[in-house]
């Protein structure tokens, strides 16, 4: 196979939903589908259970699972498809926006009865910033739910998104019945009781049969041809340009648990979510079709054995074909690499590879070369935009607990923060260090790793900061900026890259400070 058509029938993407919606169950239905796992329950949930803050064998087992999750191939209908696994839990929710950067396109899973949760505002906001193409998959219609218009309805209105059905119900709950697929114009019903096995659909590629009146009865035959009058009506029509361009966003119904609606998906997303997607960098866009190799560190796993330092870097290939014991560069560091065992990943395992192409995730060993963010090339000079870092939620400084230590407590800090697990900040005044994370968990998460990774302690103390914000002035030589860093003098740090960045300990401050200093632009993000 030539190498354009390698890209052209690569699909990699990610499932984001609010946790318990039914992504794992998705997940799990999709490798069933492709073969890549033989029975359900192979793919095991990477959620912290409930009150799981201080249970630490719960957050090594699901940091074990996710390594094992992180990336999910296999061929189906002659298409390479590569799910990446986005932790549901918000503590993580940092990870989840890194792995957004790697992938082409998204499915959103949305519980019937929930209807739009926090959790999917949030990971859809990052998504329509970035123009990603997403699918709605409305999940558990065999539970009594919503109605559908009215879901549709809180879709565009929540998550300010454009949809358009591609399937619909034919009732839900106790009487749910099937799936009309409107992108094929057919309907599959359940047959009997047993709404276990697909196998047991019918087709129907005529609604105004009679046969469909037998099958339903004559009521709900009726309803299903007003409901789709309506629908038809009310959204328009698909167009797959709008589709790719995040202006629009298809909705299917089913129930992942009964693989209903499922195949319905994954057939019309083979055939219309993008194949690998260009990526801008510093110097120029780089296309999936460009010749030279490219790629970017997106995700870093560190060893669950604390014996073998190694951590798992992992590379989205953006361009051109990745190739084993081929020396590569490592722009930040200027170094020539080469990896003798590369790591692709399938459903239940991972294996070394030759040869990979755009689309694809590579895992790399690494002794603490890379971290997040990190371009590698055939040789030019350049990196990858669009990996920025987000203001963490929570602040405290970190304190060495044991003198004796500091030197694996720096180390220890610094592999973290490379890992993405929270960000540091130093401040300008007098060097003391900031840590800032997503979750307050990973506040545990980090002392429980320092003590058993890097045999270092810490503790923390609390800090009032509010937000971090990535200063930019328009002119760094004028007074106005001078006389903002003199006022804020104690507010000033500097994040892992050397950035300037203002801890504002309000968002009355912030306020003030933009209206006071207008030539001063503050940034809730690390690029801009
Ligand atoms: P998540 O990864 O998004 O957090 O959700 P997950 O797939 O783990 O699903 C959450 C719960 O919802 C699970 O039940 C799962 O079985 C159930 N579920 C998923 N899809 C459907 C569906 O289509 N219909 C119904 N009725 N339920 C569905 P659980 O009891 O929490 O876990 P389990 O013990 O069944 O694994």
């Amino acid at each position: 196979m030539g190498y354009i058509e390698e890209i052209k029938r690569r699909r990699t993407f990610g499932i984001i939903s609010h946790p318990d919606a039914g992504k794992t169950t998705l997940t799990e239905k999709l490798l069933l589908f492709g073969g890549a796992i033989q029975e359900a329950g192979a793919v095991k949930s990477n959620k912290i259970k409930k009150g799981a803050a201080s249970d630490f064998m719960e957050i090594e087992r699901q940091r074990g699972i996710s390594v094992a999750t992180s990336v999910m191939a296999f061929e189906y209908k002659g298409y390479k498809i590569n799910i990446l696994d986005t932790p549901g839990h918000k503590d993580f929710a940092e990870d989840t926006y890194r792995t957004l950067t790697a992938v082409d396109s998204v499915i959103v899973v949305i519980d019937v009865a929930k209807g739009v949760e926090e959790q999917t505002e949030k990971l859809v906001g990052v998504c329509r910033m970035r123009n990603i193409p997403m699918i709605v998959f409305i999940n558990k219609l065999d539970r009594e739910g919503r109605d559908a218009f009215d879901l549709m309805d809180e879709v565009e209105q929540k998550l300010g998104l454009k949809v358009t059905p591609m399937s619909f119900p034919i009732g839900m709950g106790a009487d749910f019945k099937g799936i009309y697929n409107i992108w094929e114009k057919n309907v599959r019903l359940f047959t009997g009781s047993n709404k276990q096995r697909i196998e047991e659909t019918i087709k129907i590629d005529d609604l105004s049969s009679g046969e469909l009146d037998e099958l339903l009865s004559s009521r709900s035959a009726e309803k299903l041809r007003e409901d789709l009058e309506l629908a038809l009506g009310i959204y328009p029509d698909f167009d797959v340009e709008k589709y790719l361009s995040g202006e629009q966003q298809p909705v299917f119904f089913g129930s992942a648990l009964n693989n209903f609606g499922v195949a319905e998906l994954l057939d019309a997303f083979v055939e219309i979510a993008p194949s690998p997607r260009g990526k801008e960098t510093d110097k120029r866009m780089v296309e999936a079709d460009d010749k030279s190799f490219s790629g970017f560190v997106f995700k870093i796993h560190a060893n669950m054995d604390p014996k073998h330092r190694d951590r798992l870097a992992f590379v989205k290939i953006v361009s051109g074909v990745f190739r084993r014991n081929v020396n590569y560069l490592h722009v930040r560091q200027g170094k020539m690499m080469k990896f003798s065992s590369p790591n692709a990943f399938f459903a239940e395992k991972k294996q070394v590879i030759e040869e990979s192409f755009p689309g694809d995730i590579v895992g790399l060993h690494d002794t603490g070369n890379f971290k997040i963010g990190d371009t590698l090339t055939e040789g030019e000079t350049m990196n990858f935009k669009g990996i920025p870092a987000f203001s963490p939620e929570h602040f405290r400084y970190v304190n060495n607990a044991d003198p004796m230590k500091a030197k694996q407590l720096a180390k220890g800090i610094d592999q973290l923060m490379d890992e993405g697990v929270a960000q540091l900040f130093t401040l300008d005044l007098n060097g003391r260090k900031i840590i800032g994370t997503v979750g307050a968990l990973q506040y545990e998460v980090i002392q429980y790793r320092l003590e058993h990774e890097y045999n270092a302690s810490c503790t923390y103390e609390p800090v009032p900061v509010y937000k971090a914000c990535w200063v930019e002035p328009m002119d760094p030589t004028n007074d106005e900026y001078a006389d903002f860093l003199r006022v804020k003098s104690r507010f000033m740090a500097r994040d892992k890259d050397g950035k300037q960045v203002f801890l504002a300990d309000s968002a009355f401050s912030i306020t003030m400070a933009q209206e006071k200093y207008p030539t001063v632009r503050l940034h809730f993000t690390s690029e801009f």
